[in-house]
């Protein structure tokens, strides 16, 4: 793809503003992508990968913004959706030339794009980010609150809400979760302190070792995750894990995990339901990381976002049953909210009311 049909992406995806940045002197090359700041400025992890060219970075950058915009809409948060990416190898290419460079980006950009961690971009190189420009946030050293911890809390909350909806008591239920990284491992913890039974599956054999020896759980191999037999299957890794080849295999009663956008295609969620399978929008589940923004940036209290992170259960209980009367997957729910929040703050701001 070249630069010309990133624009006509982000034009079809209804992006603001796509920022291309090339600083000669530290290396950096990143694309910064703004989609929607009608309910405030822009907000989304930046992440750091060796992308194959520069349109993969841009087409990233461009979904990942739109996904943060229907995230923060649909958690209630006055803010926007934005991504940044950085072209490189996190563990070569990161200096701290590159990141003053990307630290002079934002500024740039005035407020209009709020960034932390994503892939590739830990909470020290945040710290760095930090003291270089207001731009960045990251949790606090010794907080509660760490990201991906917020993530797993919400999608066990999410998870005792479908047992609920299920009718099934959460211990005792069996869960599938794939992947045991940062928010997987937190969760089949939580999970394993609840009584819950677990399958897991990981490429990384030493992760699989270590939720064995500490959470007694029974694991498989990453191939083979989605033919368990239980009652959750909850993906954990990667995106668009559920297609043509997977989703028939599924032998559960719900799909609920924090893996961004884990459907091939939007029609799988259709597919899901006609097979009896509840799905819970991923971008719900899995707002828990989005949420600790709101103690990062000093909106609320740490008590106010684990609130915040527990009603993520039953604002899911709610969502479902809207779904479960008017015969529609809870994603076509979900989407029809933050599309009329986003409305409304669009229609204000025509309008010129704060
Ligand atoms: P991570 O990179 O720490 O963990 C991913 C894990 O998946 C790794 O252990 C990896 O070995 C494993 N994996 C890779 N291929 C696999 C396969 N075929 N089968 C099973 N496991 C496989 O990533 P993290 O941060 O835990 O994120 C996981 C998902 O949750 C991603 O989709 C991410 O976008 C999403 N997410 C993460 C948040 C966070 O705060 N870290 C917040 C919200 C969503």
């Amino acid at each position: 793809m070249s630069q010309r049909s990133a624009l006509d992406l982000a034009a079809a995806l209804g992006h603001e503003e796509l920022v291309f940045v090339q600083d000669g002197s530290s290396g950096l090359r990143a694309v910064i992508a703004i989609h929607d700041t009608s309910l405030g400025p822009a907000v989304g992890g930046t992440r750091m990968r060796p992308y194959a060219s520069l349109d993969e970075a841009a087409v990233d950058a461009l979904r990942l913004s739109r996904a943060m915009t229907w995230k923060a809409a649909l958690a209630g948060m006055n803010w926007g959706g934005g991504k940044g990416v950085i072209l490189g190898n996190p563990a070569r290419d990161k200096s701290r030339a590159l990141l003053t460079a990307y630290a002079r980006a934002l500024d740039r950009l005035g407020g209009r794009f709020h960034t932390g961690c994503d892939m590739g971009i830990e909470g020290r190189d945040a710290a760095v980010l930090a003291r270089l420009t207001k731009h960045v946030s990251h949790a606090r050293p010794g907080s509660r609150l760490e990201t991906a911890d917020l993530a797993a809390l919400g999608v066990l909350e999410s998870i005792r809400s479908v047992a609920a909806l299920l009718e099934l008591p959460l211990e005792g239920i069996r869960v599938a979760v794939q992947g045991l990284g940062q928010v997987g491992l937190r969760l089949a913890r939580r999970l394993a302190a609840e009584g819950v039974r677990l399958t897991v599956a990981d490429p990384d054999p030493g992760r699989v070792e270590r939720a064995v020896a500490e959470l007694g759980v029974t694991p498989t191999d990453p191939a083979a995750i989605y033919d368990a037999e239980v009652e959750i299957f909850s993906p954990n890794a990667m995106g668009g894990v559920l297609d043509d080849e997977t989703l028939p295999r599924l032998r559960c009663r719900a799909v609920v995990g924090a893996a961004n956008e884990p459907l091939g295609e939007e029609r799988h969620a259709e597919e899901l339901a006609a097979r009896g399978i509840l799905y819970a929008p991923d971008y719900l589940v899995n707002a828990g990381g989005l949420l600790s923004l709101l103690h990062e940036t000093g909106e609320v209290d740490e008590e106010g976002v684990l609130a915040r992170v527990r009603g993520i259960g039953s604002l899911l209980t709610e969502i479902v049953g809207v779904a479960r009367t008017e015969g529609v997957p809870p994603l076509a729910v979900a989407d029809r909210r933050a599309r009329e929040r986003l409305d409304a703050a669009r229609e204000r701001k025509t309008r010129g009311i704060p």
